[in-house]
């Protein structure tokens, strides 16, 4: 049994379950945090210290497994504003620029401070995909946000509140039109055209 604390409460759990699993399994019947549970939505950010460090880090919980004297917070759900934005993807690749000064001014502003990357529980770092997106290499940038799982950890860290996350969005919507379909994406479309998948509900 490994012993923890999680929210402010000591809980016992089986050693190699989840940080989430040990709270559903301790009784706690709404646990707000909890989408996927696979490490895809995003929703289970969580502060976490362990017994043998005195920094604080970030993960999402479904991905951490418990861990002996490990204190972990949830972090509340936090409501990023993003931009309202009209997606025109023939012609939004050339409008890159004009549009990202208008819709993401914060950028320029970007003081390379690291807090981004340093929250980012995929690893990624979003201090890089800043500086690739003021060189607009937008495709690099684009690239790297790839593993994103908009849990907001890097706008929340930010001094400048930089949207991050709703940028790297912002950048795959505008650069789709200029990608090939990936293939297995074309097969299921054309096997849903020929009906051999039947999307009848
Ligand atoms: S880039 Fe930001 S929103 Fe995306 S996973 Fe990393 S911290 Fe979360
Ligand atoms: S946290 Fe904000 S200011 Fe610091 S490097 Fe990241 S984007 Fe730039
Ligand atoms: S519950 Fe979806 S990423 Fe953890």
């Amino acid at each position: 049994v490994v012993e923890l604390i999680i929210n402010g409460k000591t809980i016992s759990a089986k050693p190699q379950i989840s940080v989430i699993q040990a709270l559903i399994e301790s009784g706690v019947s709404d646990v707000l945090n909890a989408g996927c549970l696979n490490g895809v939505c995003g929703s289970c950010s969580v502060f976490v210290k362990y017994a043998e460090s005195s920094g604080i880090e970030t993960e999402l919980g479904c991905q951490l497994m418990v861990k002996e004297g490990m204190q972990v917070s949830f972090v509340p759900n936090f409501l990023s504003v993003s931009e309202k934005y009209q997606s025109k993807p023939k012609q939004a690749a050339l409008e890159i620029p004009a549009a990202l000064s208008e819709l993401f001014p914060q950028v320029d502003s970007c003081r390379q401070c690291g807090g981004c990357t340093n929250s980012c529980p995929k690893g990624i770092d979003v201090e890089h995909f800043i500086k690739l997106v003021i060189a607009t290499d937008y495709n690099r940038a684009d690239e790297l946000m790839e593993s994103c799982v908009m849990c907001d950890l890097c706008e929340s860290a930010c001094p400048e509140k930089i949207q991050s996350q709703h940028l790297g969005v912002y950048l795959r919507r505008s650069l789709v039109g200029l990608k090939p379909m990936p293939s297995n994406l074309l097969n299921s479309i054309n096997r849903i055209k020929s009906q051999e998948i039947n999307t009848d509900l």
